[in-house]
């Protein structure tokens, strides 16, 4: 198994569980909350149990206060008691298919800096990264949350 920097091992999650998280991240698009940038994006997270978290944009009136999907899912994930994500996936209708900004990688890196990202439209094929590829050198400091 490959070890990143950071000594953790690359996620290996299966094709059929990432088309269902996929499929979870899709509905939860159509709950998004971007009603001033019409550009809804729809989260899920797995975490290590299997269990599935979901999240959505959610934005305000005043534009800077916005809240991307990934991050509202990580913190119903968190809030649920998990601490270690193996899979996140994201939604959106953007061309192609928006991967996770800058923010939202450091806060998964938090979970796993290695978990698996899929990324598609609201329908059809879907492209697979892993975390560590879109983010090379996460801030860890020490990585209290998975015990790196
Ligand atoms: N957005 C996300 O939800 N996730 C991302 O990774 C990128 C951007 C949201 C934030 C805002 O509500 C809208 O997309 C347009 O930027």
């Amino acid at each position: 198994m490959t070890e990143s920097a950071a000594g953790e091992p690359a996620a290996q999650v299966k094709e059929a569980a990432l088309a269902k998280l996929m499929d979870a991240a899709r509905d939860a698009m159509t709950r998004a909350y971007a009603p001033y940038s019409g550009f809804p994006v729809g989260a899920a997270v797995l975490a290590d149990d299997g269990a599935t978290f979901l999240g959505v944009n959610v934005e305000n009136a005043s534009y800077p206060l916005a809240v991307c999907a990934e991050r509202t899912a990580v913190g119903t994930a968190v809030a649920a008691g998990a601490r270690r994500l193996l899979a996140v996936a994201v939604a959106s209708r953007g061309e192609p298919p928006a991967t996770p900004c800058g923010a939202c990688r450091q806060v998964l890196a938090e979970f796993n800096p290695r978990l698996v990202v899929v990324v598609g439209g609201p329908s059809g094929p879907w492209t697979r990264y892993t975390l560590d590829q879109l983010l090379p050198h996460p801030f860890l400091h020490g990585g209290a949350a998975h015990g790196v």
